[in-house]
């Protein structure tokens, strides 16, 4: 516990060099299982998922009352919820997300002043914010990210929560941070359930994910029908924590990597300065970005938003490995470990977004930043959306330069940081562009 506290991916890292490709250990919530080998790791989450279901993460996070679909077990509902959600992302609806996130991207690169230096975690928490509830809940709902804040810090504590003794038991008591929380995110209650009012609108035109998520089962589109509005405002809270939380984490690290390797990063403004020219980014732009997509699935390799995906839970005594594996225990699959193995990948420490463009950069299974089918992520096309906007966005512009040469830390804010990342506004061109 000490040695986890200390150091989250860390411990991670000392199981795999000490033991080996799975490693048992036990923890006061439990038995768990840690996985660091592709075939393992295909095994536990594609293979037979009634073998190792997806745990519904209890966490003392009240916000949340329905499963929806992240929490909802494997199996027809799941089915019908990820049809659902994925016909979200139609190529009408993906040109708008585009459209959103190259806007909010130029903002957010107009906003930084030549010179200044900023809290670079707050400056990107507020960009995906912005881009991500536009294109969750639609245009014209100005929301600072305050509430969203609230709910993320309950979500985090919520995670601690789950790994202490007797977590089942303080779950039920009326947690500060759970109150606080239910008390500031309520703006954001009003706009989601605004947003579900003017979705039913006969005349809506809204091509926002809600906007989706009510006509496609109120129009009998969907094989899912939500219970209650309440229902589909808990949907809306699933994005937003499944979507905002990794947009942030792996955008945080932009700085750190891109000012320690000065060739990246002129590759990079050199893309973004051939595909825009002198005009204003857009959205048709990002089709034409392969590098900065590169920089972003780099990003994301070494610096995976979710270290561990969400632990599968052994529904009956298996096996895995040839190591028998008690029902209940907790499998853990590591991207962090497997995106930096050295027999997977060539220089793995290394930041090289060439990798991605030379084709064969790993093994089949051993890159999951997205965890894997059939519980992976359901917002790819949105979270790429936002992310290349940012980094072509902030390309265009700017120069930014980290204050410390540590790696931003782990923590339990906003994309598991903590702290401000104070970082320099240098403009690439005098004054800027
Ligand atoms: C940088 C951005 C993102 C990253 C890195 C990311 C990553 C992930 C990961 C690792 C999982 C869990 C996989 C597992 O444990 O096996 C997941 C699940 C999920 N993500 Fe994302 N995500 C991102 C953005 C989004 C966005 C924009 C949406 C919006 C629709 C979204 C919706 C979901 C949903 C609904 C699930 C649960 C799927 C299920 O359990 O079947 N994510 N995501």
């Amino acid at each position: 516990m000490r040695r986890l506290a200390a150091d989250y991916t860390g411990f991670f890292h000392w199981l795999h060099e000490r033991w080996g490709d799975i490693v048992y250990f036990e923890m006061p919530n439990g038995r768990h299982c840690a996985v660091f080998d592709a075939d393992l790791a295909e095994e536990v989450l594609t293979r037979e998922p009634l073998r190792f279901q997806k745990d519904s993460p209890e966490f003392a996070f009240e916000v949340i009352q329905s499963p929806g679909l992240a929490r909802t077990p494997f199996g027809e509902d799941h089915g019908r919820l990820t049809d659902l959600m994925v016909t979200a992302f139609t190529s009408e609806r993906i040109a708008a997300f585009r459209r959103i996130a190259v806007s909010e991207a130029s903002s957010f690169a107009d906003r930084l002043a030549a010179g200044s230096t900023v809290d670079f975690r707050a400056e990107i928490e507020r960009f995906t914010w912005d881009a991500l509830t536009t294109t969750i809940l639609g245009t014209g709902r100005e929301l600072g990210p305050g509430p969203g804040l609230a709910m993320m810090r309950a979500a985090k504590l919520g995670f601690v929560v789950f790994a202490a003794p007797g977590y089942r038991l303080i779950r039920k008591l009326p947690l500060p941070h759970d109150l606080k929380a239910r008390r500031t995110i309520r703006p954001l209650d009003e706009a989601v359930y605004d947003a579900i009012r003017d979705a039913r609108d006969a005349d809506s035109r809204g091509t926002s994910v809600l906007a989706h998520l009510v006509q496609a089962t109120e129009r009998g589109e969907s094989d899912w029908s939500f219970s209650s509005d309440s229902e589909i405002r808990d949907e809306a809270y699933v994005v937003f924590v499944g979507a905002w939380d990794p947009a942030v984490h792996a955008m945080a690290y932009a700085p750190y990597y891109l000012s320690r390797n000065p060739e990246t990063r002129a590759r990079l403004e050199e893309e973004v300065d051939r595909v825009a020219g002198d005009r204003p980014l857009r959205a048709e732009d990002l089709e034409r970005l392969p590098y900065a997509e590169a920089v972003y699935k780099e990003l994301l390799r070494l610096q995976p938003p979710a270290p561990l995906l969400v632990p599968r839970r052994a529904v009956r005594d298996t096996s895995l490995g040839g190591y028998f594996i008690p029902k209940g225990t907790l499998v853990e699959v590591v991207p962090h470990v497997m995106h930096r193995r050295a027999d997977y990948w060539r220089d793995g420490e290394a930041f090289r977004p060439e990798r991605w463009l030379e084709g064969h950069a790993c093994p089949r299974g051993g890159y999951m930043p997205f965890g894997a089918e059939p519980r992976d992520c359901k917002g790819i096309p949105l979270a790429m959306a936002v992310s290349v906007s940012g980094l072509a966005g902030l390309a265009r512009k700017w120069r930014l330069e980290p204050e410390s040469d540590e790696l931003p830390a782990d923590g339990l804010e906003v994309g598991l940081l903590s702290g401000p990342i104070r970082t320099r506004v240098v403009p690439r061109t005098p004054g800027g562009r």
